[in-house]
């Protein structure tokens, strides 16, 4: 039962939803008090980010312990209410896998340090020699996604310089070794461990990452390595070495072989692939069900650009019948008020596009907060804590302005996310856009939002898997599912231009005269 083929999942940031126990952090029970909002908002699933044990190195993406739950999040039983709850609120959990890495802090990396060079307990990672006569030279020109080099040396029991490990992210983010049984084995564990409690599916982090070329080749020097931590990797004229290795599809059948025992369970990848004949294979029908195409994250608010990032995906998973899995923004990402110009030309830019997504045959994930109209938060150098920051050498703000905390309610910083102190600030301008305020308003991006997935559950319009487009002024286009009635129009231009036919059933903005204005999108059926 491939429940998800038209769904929406929100993805819930697990710090930054609702914290309940008042540390200013988000929580597990912080999400389960808020399953009512979701129910209303009229999502199908969630998808959790990580709540594992973690020293938050990479908050939660550094996991040290994948079968349990870090105190600050809450533990296990409260897990287990959550899943029930939301099971009850008809929504699906979905959950975080971090296989490419693990933290430093994990016991297998602690056994690692405290062990020999050749010893198995460093073959479950990548340790090398060093180049150069004393071994002083990185092994490899490998660059870490966040930011200089992706070796760090370790110090030999005595105090001398030893060997050096992998990390493609943060140097407490070592990479696990996936020719390593060992490895594959932990990994099975995990999973089951989970769907036995009930879960839905799973995110896979950096689903294009785990396997490496066996000599770790040199990346070649006209890849230079990008300067804003470009993850769109291996395109097929400047392949990339760090990811996108042949042999990470064995680990994919691996994963799909486990959730085929468990009926209806979804698997979705983090696939940063640009080339779509290479893309595609990771949702061959052993492999993923869905991969996150980003292109739509990277297409500027300009028609041509969007239409092409829609037709660009539909055709790369027609090829293996999978559904297209789409998404504006993640906790990786500038959210989109912000991406399109910010302000309120940018707000109303983002609505428009919150239209066109989901007016989308597939699979939609929406970023919490995106909802509101969020837009990025401008934050003090003080306050920075992506591990970005520091290792870019403060040249890369990183990802903190898109992780703000939710304002839920109230005129009070805390906005009803925290009874403490919100773990990054949350500007004032979050407190005029407010979920409480917006459900009691229409004309709000919530309301917006919340009648658009209504629509798309209810209306015939939305069925049908392939998109046919009509001829548009410039600057705009307009579609419907094919033999369906139901047109999305989107005007990217500077001029107001003619509606297509029909009667507008929603719209972003306000549509004078039967006309559709700059930056506005409309259904018209
Ligand atoms: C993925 C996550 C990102 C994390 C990285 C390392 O890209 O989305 O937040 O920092 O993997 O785990």
């Amino acid at each position: 039962m491939q429940w998800w083929r038209d769904a929406v999942v929100y993805q819930i940031y697990v710090r930054s939803f609702a914290d309940a126990d008042g540390d200013g952090v988000g929580d597990l029970e912080g999400i389960r008090d808020r399953l009512g909002y979701l129910e209303l908002l009229g999502v199908d699933a969630i998808w959790l980010t990580p709540f594992y044990t973690s020293p938050m190195a990479d908050h939660g993406y550094d996991v040290a312990d994948p079968r349990n739950v870090d105190p600050v999040f809450g533990d296990l039983a409260a897990f287990d209410r959550l899943v029930a709850d939301a099971h009850d609120h008809g929504l699906r959990v979905t959950i975080d896998l971090v296989p490419n890495h693990t933290s430093s802090e994990h016991e297998w990396f602690r056994a690692a340090l405290a062990a020999a060079p050749g010893s198995p307990e460093r073959a479950r990672y990548h340790f090398r020699r060093g180049r150069g006569p004393n071994g002083d030279q990185p092994p490899n020109n490998w660059q870490s996604v966040f930011g200089g080099p992706a070796w760090t040396r370790v110090q030999n029991p005595d105090g001398s310089p030893g060997e050096w490990y992998l990390h493609l992210f943060a140097p407490e983010q070592p990479d696990l070794n996936w020719t390593n049984p060992e490895v594959w084995d932990d990994l099975e564990k995990t999973l089951r461990f989970w769907l036995d409690r009930g879960v839905d599916g799973f995110r896979i982090d950096v689903a294009h990452g785990m396997s490496k070329p066996p000599d770790l080749p040199d990346a070649r020097g006209d890849r230079a390595p990008s300067p804003d931590g470009e993850r769109w990797a291996a395109t097929v004229d400047a392949p990339d070495p760090r990811f996108d290795h042949d042999d990470v599809h064995a680990v994919h059948r691996m994963i799909r072989a486990v959730l085929d025992h468990y009926p209806g369970r979804l698997v979705v990848g983090e696939v940063w692939v640009g080339d779509s004949g290479r893309f595609c294979r990771y949702l061959r029908p052993d492999e993923l069900h869905l991969g996150f195409d980003f292109r739509l994250v990277r297409a500027p608010f300009e028609a041509t650009a969007i239409r092409t990032a829609i037709e660009q995906t539909l055709a790369a998973v027609a090829d293996v019948g999978a559904p297209p899995a789409w998404t504006l923004s993640n906790h990786d990402v500038s959210r989109p008020v912000t991406r399109y110009g910010g302000g309120v030309e940018g707000h109303a830019r983002a609505r428009a596009m919150a239209l066109v997504l989901l007016a989308l045959p597939g699979v939609v994930y929406l970023y919490n907060g995106d909802e509101l109209g969020l837009p990025d938060a401008d934050l003090p150098d003080e306050v920075l804590q992506d591990p970005i920051w520091e290792l870019s050498g403060h040249t890369r703000r990183g990802r903190d302005r898109c992780r703000v905390p939710i304002p839920w309610e109230g005129s009070a910083p805390g906005y009803g996310f925290t009874s403490g102190d919100p773990w990054l600030p949350m500007p004032p301008e979050y407190g005029k856009l407010v979920a409480a305020e917006q459900l009691e308003d229409t004309g709000s991006t919530l309301s917006l939002v919340r009648r658009a997935i209504e629509l798309r559950k209810t209306h015939p319009g939305f069925t049908g898997s392939e998109l046919e487009w009509f001829g548009a002024p410039e600057g705009c286009f307009a579609f419907r599912r094919v033999g369906t009635t139901l047109v999305c129009a989107l005007n990217t231009s500077g001029e107001t231009v003619p509606l297509p036919p029909g009667e507008a059933i929603l719209a972003s903005g306000p549509l004078p005269d039967g006309m559709l204005p700059p930056g506005t999108a409309a259904w018209l059926a």
